[in-house]
């Protein structure tokens, strides 16, 4: 299980204090006469009484200045658990893949700026730099790309399964279930895999996952699979799968293809949300990478998280159809006796307008002027957005539009139906889940992921037998 990986993200933590001799050179030579070097800064800690009990608690400062207190010997010393249940407030790792700083609306992958690498790289590049590590050099691009190609057809028995779906089928439901059904047909990586053996898995997923998309769309649309093929670039391939027929002579447009790239990129990563939770949850208890992406597949499709770009434009298809006025919907979102929620606002981290919903924003107004194709629900989404933003409710709870608003409607105007949204979103989070999935293999202080909970069920009750039950 703690193999390191390529990624090479694990390390001490960035911001525990050096163990060992506080005063490090006191036994330096006299003759050498060179100023003692600094001793290392005491530890900052935190302190906890409980019953009398006392317990220092060292803080860990990041990278980036955030601090966290490593609570990890709470339970040995003062045997109590942290109660914290939608995880709110805890870390569950560290990690040096992604950084979101949600008070000022920044997001880096690797440390580059979203708004840098949505406007610069391909999403092929941006995969690579969460898996690998680095933006790749030509010949790495080059390389990983030829990887990409080789390994983008299904297995001729795969494709068989598509057929055994029932007519609707989410292709969530489909993807989750074929990536799973993965690791039956190809090598799983094992603890003594080589690197070339992990990178050829890591890139085969990355392929395949795309194949598979656009395939569980054809199935579900009825119409014959469209195989990869080497002569296009990973978007225009997908692109190009989707949307091609025997009958057509589709091809993707380049403003599309670049449009797809960038909406894949503000995906790629966003640090330790639901889905990628799952896919560490369900690693670190050493289930192999197809299992663990399966899992993240699952997590993502929920409303709450990824699902909410489909759920945004069906709330929207409602509004229109009903004819609902803004005013009304606005109403049942702030009435706390009623389950209806703004889709597409709101966030865990994000205080401030979410970074990837600006880009996303840009792309979607751009769009819709070039192609003149706002209508209605268009209109109703703008209209939505400037009356949420004006209103106190949202504004004191820092309710802002979240990526989601928008992706849908972008991906509904190069001509996705709803049901493929958040399968595009999973494609984009792919390379970030794998990317986890790989530091949290190499974290030497890794252990399975196990929670404990704040138990207030019956005390012991004796059994009773079925005839005495009432
Ligand atoms: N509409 C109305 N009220 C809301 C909304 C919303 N969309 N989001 C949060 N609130 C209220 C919530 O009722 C609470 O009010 P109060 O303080 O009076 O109890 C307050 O704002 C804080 O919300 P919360 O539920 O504690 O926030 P959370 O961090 O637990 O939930 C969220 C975050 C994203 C699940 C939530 O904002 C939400 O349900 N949004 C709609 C679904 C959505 O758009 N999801 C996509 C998230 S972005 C893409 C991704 O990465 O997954």
């Amino acid at each position: 299980m703690k193999k390191p990986s390529s990624a090479g993200t694990s390390g001490p933590s960035a911001g525990r204090a050096p163990k060992g001799k506080a005063a490090a050179g006191a036994k330096a030579p006299a003759a050498a006469k060179k100023a003692a070097p600094p001793a290392p800064p005491a530890p900052q800690l935190a302190h906890l009484e409980l019953e009398g009990r006392k317990l220092d608690l060292e803080v860990l400062t990041g990278t980036q200045g955030e601090r966290v207190v490593d609570i990890g010997k709470l339970r040995k010393e003062l045997g109590v658990a942290a109660f914290d249940p939608a995880l709110a407030s805890t870390a569950v790792c560290q990690s040096a893949i992604t950084y979101v700083d949600g008070a000022r609306g920044r997001l880096l992958l690797r440390g580059y700026p979203i708004e840098e690498l949505a406007a610069h790289a391909t999403f092929v590049e941006v995969a690579y730099l969460l898996v690998h590590g680095s933006l790749p050099t030509l010949e790495q691009r080059q390389r990983f790309s030829d990887l990409l190609n080789l390994h983008s057809m299904l297995h001729e028995n795969m494709r068989n399964f598509f057929g055994n779906y029932p007519e609707g089928a989410h292709p969530m439901a489909v993807l989750s279930a074929m990536v799973v059904s993965l690791s039956s047909f190809y090598p799983e990586i094992k603890l003594d895999s080589t690197q070339e053996e992990i990178d050829i898995t890591v890139t085969r997923l990355l392929s395949k996952l795309r194949t598979i998309a656009a395939f569980s769309y054809k199935k579900s649309i009825g119409e014959p699979f469209i195989d990869p093929s080497h002569k296009y670039t990973y978007c225009e391939n997908f692109l190009n799968m989707m949307f091609r027929s025997p009958v057509s002579k589709y091809a993707a447009s380049a403003e599309d293809v670049a449009i797809l790239n960038k909406l894949l990129i503000l995906h790629a990563d966003h640090e330790q949300n639901a889905s990628t939770t799952a896919v560490r949850m369900v690693g670190s208890t050493g289930a192999n990478l197809y299992a663990c992406i399966s899992a993240g597949v699952c997590a993502l499709w929920g409303p709450l998280h990824g699902g909410a770009n489909q759920a945004v434009i069906e709330m929207l298809e409602r509004i229109v159809r009903e004819k609902i006025p803004v005013a009304e919907v606005l109403r049942r979102a702030k009435d706390k006796t009623d389950g209806f929620r703004l889709m597409g606002f709101g966030h865990r981290i994000y205080r401030t307008y979410d970074p990837r919903a600006r880009i996303a924003r840009e792309i979607c107004t751009k769009l819709f002027r070039k192609r003149r194709i706002t209508g209605p629900l268009g209109e109703v989404a703008m209209e939505l957005e400037a009356a949420a933003l004006a209103d106190p409710y949202f504004q004191e709870r820092h309710l802002y539009p979240n990526v989601d608003f928008y992706t849908g409607l972008i991906y509904r105007a190069l001509g996705f139906p709803k049901e493929m949204f958040t399968v595009l979103f999973a494609l984009g989070r792919l390379p970030g889940w794998i990317a986890h999935w790989q530091e949290m293999r190499a974290d030497a202080s890794q252990r399975i992921m196990r929670p404990r909970q704040h138990y207030v069920g019956p005390a012991q009750q004796p059994y009773v037998p079925i005839s005495k039950r009432r």
